[in-house]
């Protein structure tokens, strides 16, 4: 699977090198060339140890490594070789409340959750669904956001709501709930293309490689955005929620963060978050 490296410094190797504090930098110390430290850019050269380990004592909390796939706008994309995006920011701000400092892998969506459950990465924010099966492998925070799964067709499909993808070809995110929710209707003759990324399968279902593509709503009108030729169906597949997951029983850390965001959400900069990414309809 493809991983990004953003910016690995030196102060985030001497960093997970020289701190010996528990979890989180022990993580960051085996994932280090796979991770990104987010902040760190400006010390990419020339930082010598003492400096480093100043930098590493200021974010007194530790480190605090997301996982995520950046390829889910507005959710987290690819900026340049920055990730931003929604999730991002919430993990920034999350981050900040904990005073630790944000480090992002940028892995499979599938690879999120068993990432946590190792102990490779603290949370998951990829716009991640809340699902029964899924809280057998990992503890979720609470929601911070609602969101749908949608129908993408050709302008001129005759597909014309969640009733009719029996039988025909549906592209989805391998691993997402559209990919879980349309395997279902296999039974029905349903055939699913799974993809790496949802982007690639807009873009099949553009170049008539397969007839609908159900993923979450803000990708699908981000995605449609960017190809000619294409609609969302007016009504949902499913409805669902968005929240931050930890690896199961880690409730000290599920803790903070649902604090972290009960202060962010009270003070508005969740509501802030939202806004510089998804305009009001
Ligand atoms: N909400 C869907 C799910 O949880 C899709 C999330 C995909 N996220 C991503 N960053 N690619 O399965």
């Amino acid at each position: 699977m493809k991983k990004r490296v953003l910016a690995v410094t030196m102060a985030a190797l001497m960093a997970a090198s020289l701190t010996a504090c528990g979890g989180a930098s022990n993580v960051t110390t085996a994932a280090v060339s796979d991770t990104v430290a987010a902040d760190k850019t400006e010390a990419a050269d020339g930082t010598t140890g003492a400096e480093a380990d100043k930098s590493s004592t200021e974010a007194t909390g530790g480190k605090l490594v997301m996982a995520t796939n950046a390829e889910f706008p507005p959710y987290e994309f690819h900026d340049g070789d920055k990730i931003v995006g929604i999730d991002v920011e919430i993990a920034q701000a999350i981050a900040g409340e904990l005073g630790m400092e944000l480090e992002i892998e940028d892995i499979a969506f599938d690879s999120i959750i068993p990432e946590l459950v190792s102990g490779k990465a603290d949370m998951g924010l990829a716009g991640i669904t809340v699902t029964d099966e899924r809280k057998q492998n990992v503890d979720f925070s609470d929601t911070y956001a609602a969101a749908s799964q949608k129908i993408i067709v050709k302008e001129d499909s005759k597909l014309a709501g969640p009733d009719e993808l029996a039988g025909v070809i549906v592209g989805v995110q391998l691993g997402t709930t559209g990919d879980i929710y349309v395997s279902d209707l296999e039974a029905e003759g349903t055939t699913v293309e799974r993809y790496n990324k949802g982007f690639e399968a807009v873009q099949a279902l553009s170049q008539g490689k397969i007839d609908a593509v159900v993923i979450d709503g803000e990708p699908a009108k981000t995605f449609v955005s960017q190809i000619e030729g294409l609609k969302i169906l007016e009504e949902s597949f499913t409805d669902e929620e968005y929240a931050i997951a930890v690896k199961k029983g880690n409730t000290e850390l599920l803790d903070k963060i649902n604090a972290a965001l009960k202060t962010l959400r009270e003070n508005g900069t969740l509501d802030e978050i939202v806004a510089k990414y998804i305009t009001a309809e």
